[in-house]
């Protein structure tokens, strides 16, 4: 098909710069809305088997775009139509910011896999909801959230509530992501004494918002890192249940560089930053089976890293995830990706004698 003609090209350019010749075609390609219409509905296997309703959001189908990709919201409409149940951009970050340096994204065709140090390139929160305001949202739409490299960390909370107040209204659902290697003690913010105050601060913003329109809050889910341990990892969980989280996100890019094929001495020139893709499956899918043994169906699994097929997606949903999102799968696979992990996740069901997807969320675990 078309990607694999055009893939060998892009993989000649620097990452950056193939993410921005790649994008740029997409945007172009699918400008036209009824364009657009037309192909959402050849590609898209919205089918009910497959529809997924969680906190409050009706799914036309499990497979998202995990956040990163889209990281300015000037792409989600053309991304919806290439067949993702749902879009989640950003992070964007209450101040606009350049990120790191580049060079700052690099492949490792050998691992499937990517490392990336783009440390929240965004245009700040004010630049993404003007952007938002003017635009006609198609699919279900997720905002991550970050922290301001330029805010010290003890401020964070009022940081996110600046994003989440100009970006509340144009949200399906919100992301506190705390789980990015690439700003500077971010992280911490996974320790359980921040982590509380900051879901608190957030979720209570959330509801006031909320009455200010009348309306249902926004869902707000936690993003979390692979590297946690697994303690760190049940005691997360408690704490965004205590806090009235809708959800949790998992996983980020890990920092490990345990287990690659790509030669060390590569891998270490390449320097700091998260890997993503197939080295990250097994933890990923390990971190989804343990929120679901701590919470029990209770709280709602959005399960990511590592997925480049239905196979891979089907795990991670037998492992307690409700929904699935990619990134990396996207860069390797092209853009029929989701259409071809629907597809493949029907005839499994199939296979299965299930009749929907529902009915697999967590079955490694019966
Ligand atoms: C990411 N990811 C990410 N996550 C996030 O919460 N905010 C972000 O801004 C980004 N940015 C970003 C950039 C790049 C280049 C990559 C590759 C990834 C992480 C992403 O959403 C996802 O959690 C991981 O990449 C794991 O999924 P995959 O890529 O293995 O499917």
């Amino acid at each position: 098909m078309l990607y694999d003609l055009l893939r060998p090209f892009l993989f000649t350019l620097p990452a950056e710069t193939a993410h921005h010749v790649g994008s740029g075609l997409l945007d172009l390609s699918l400008a036209p809305p009824p364009l657009r219409a037309l192909v959402r509905s050849a590609v898209a296997i919205d089918d009910p088997a497959l529809a997924i309703e969680r906190f409050g959001i009706r799914f036309p189908n499990p497979v998202g775009l995990a956040a990163g990709f889209d990281k300015t919201g000037e792409m989600f409409n053309a991304l919806g139509a290439l067949g993702f149940g749902f879009v989640e951009i950003g992070t964007v970050t209450a101040h606009a910011q350049p990120g790191n340096p580049r060079p700052r994204l690099f492949r490792l065709p050998a691992d499937r896999a990517l490392l990336n140090r783009m440390g929240f390139n965004n245009p700040g929160a004010d630049a993404v909801a003007a952007r938002l305001g003017r635009t006609r949202i198609e699919p279900v739409l997720g905002i991550n959230l970050g922290k301001s490299k330029v805010t010290p960390l003890e401020d964070a909370a009022g940081d996110y509530l600046r994003s989440l107040e100009l970006l509340e209204p144009f949200a399906r659902y919100l992301v506190v992501n705390v789980s990015s290697p690439n700003t500077p003690g971010l992280r911490q913010l996974q320790d359980a004494a921040p982590l509380r105050d900051l879901l608190r601060a957030l979720r209570r913003r959330a509801g006031e918002l909320a009455s200010a329109r009348a309306g249902e809050a926004r869902p707000v889910l936690l993003k979390i890192a692979p590297d946690l341990t697994d303690p760190q990892i049940e005691e997360a969980v408690g704490i965004a249940r205590e806090e009235g989280m809708a959800g949790i996100i998992a996983t980020n890019t890990t920092v490990s560089r345990d287990g690659l094929r790509t030669a060390p001495a590569r891998v270490e020139a390449l320097g700091a930053g998260g890997v993503s893709g197939a080295p990250l499956r097994t933890r990923a899918r390990e971190v989804v089976s343990l929120i679901r043994r701590t919470a029990g169906g209770a709280m709602p699994i959005v399960g990511v890293g590592g997925i480049f097929t239905a196979d891979d997606a089907w795990e991670m949903v037998r492992a307690g995830a409700a929904l699935v999102q990619l990134y990396t799968g996207f860069i390797y696979r092209g853009p029929l990706v989701a259409r071809e992990i629907c597809i493949g996740l029907r005839e499994r069901l199939r296979r299965e004698g299930m009749r929907t997807l529902e009915e697999a969320i967590g079955s490694a675990h019966r």
